[in-house]
This record gives C-alpha cells, sequence and structure tokens, in this order.
C-alpha cells in the first residue's frame, strides 16, 4: 500500500518537550503494520517505527513514554538502549550501532502529520492522556 501525505497523527497540544509522546500505527509497502511513535524535542517533532535496535519489541513500558529522566534521550525501558530524539541514531547501550526507524512528520495548525511517502498512517492513538 502506498502511502497518502497529510495523515493527522494527533494534537500537538498534548505533546510535552523531552516528556510524553504520541503513539500510533502505520502500514509500509509491504502491508506489514507496524508501531509507531512521536515525540517533541528542542522545538522539533520526530518519529520513528517503535521497534528497539536490540530486539525488535517496543522502546515504551509506558504507553508514550519514551524519554530518559534527564528528557534529552530516548531511552529503551527494557534494557536501556539509547538513541537521540532528532535522528534516531544509537547513542549508547545494547542497540549496537542500531538507530531507529525514521517517519517523515510536520506540524502545522496544532497537529503532526505523517508526511510519508513510504508508510500510511492505519491508526492514531493519543495516549498521552492515558497516563494511568
Ligand atoms: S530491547 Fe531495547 S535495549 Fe534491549
Amino acid at each position: 500500500m502506498s502511502g497518502t501525505s497529510d495523515q493527522i497523527i494527533g494534537d500537538l497540544d498534548v505533546m510535552q518537550e523531552g516528556g510524553k509522546g504520541l503513539v500510533f500505527k502505520v502500514e509500509n509497502n509491504q502491508g506489514e503494520v507496524l508501531p509507531a511513535f512521536a515525540v517533541c524535542f528542542d522545538a522539533g517533532y520526530f518519529a520513528y517505527i517503535n521497534r528497539c535496535g536490540h530486539i525488535a519489541i517496543p522502546l515504551d513500558y509506558m504507553p508514550g513514554e519514551f524519554f530518559s529522566d534527564d528528557g534529552r534521550t530516548i531511552m529503551c525501558s527494557t534494557h536501556g538502549a539509547e538513541y537521540a530524539p532528532d535522528t534516531g541514531a544509537c547513542l549508547g547501550g545494547p542497540c549496537f550501532g542500531i538507530g531507529l526507524e525514521p517517519l517523515a512528520v510536520s506540524a502545522a495548525d496544532g497537529k503532526l502529520y505523517l508526511s510519508s511517502d513510504d508508510f500510511c498512517l492505519v491508526e492514531a492513538v493519543d495516549k498521552a492522556d492515558h497516563s494511568s
């Protein structure tokens, strides 16, 4: 399936810089449905497939919680691999140089949009409010 541009992932105002993000699902051109997430960092918005470079499992134990305590790195909750929030590059830990797979996103009019030709949004799920 080919992706279409400008699909709404969620509202920007529920995202916290260095804090809670948005979780959603995408489908790639091979028809695989994959978990994904978006975060705010240094006033920018970044999104990735939610799959650790160490073991192919989601990074977050609590939905929408991706950052280390200091809000400077994305950290896998399972074994502590760390990634750069703005590039997805592996910074340390058991990701062994394998970074996160990025997704193109854009922000406008209070919304975050998936803007990728390679992925299609199949489920926009805002878990940022599900903090219990
Ligand atoms: S599964 Fe992510 S660090 Fe091991």
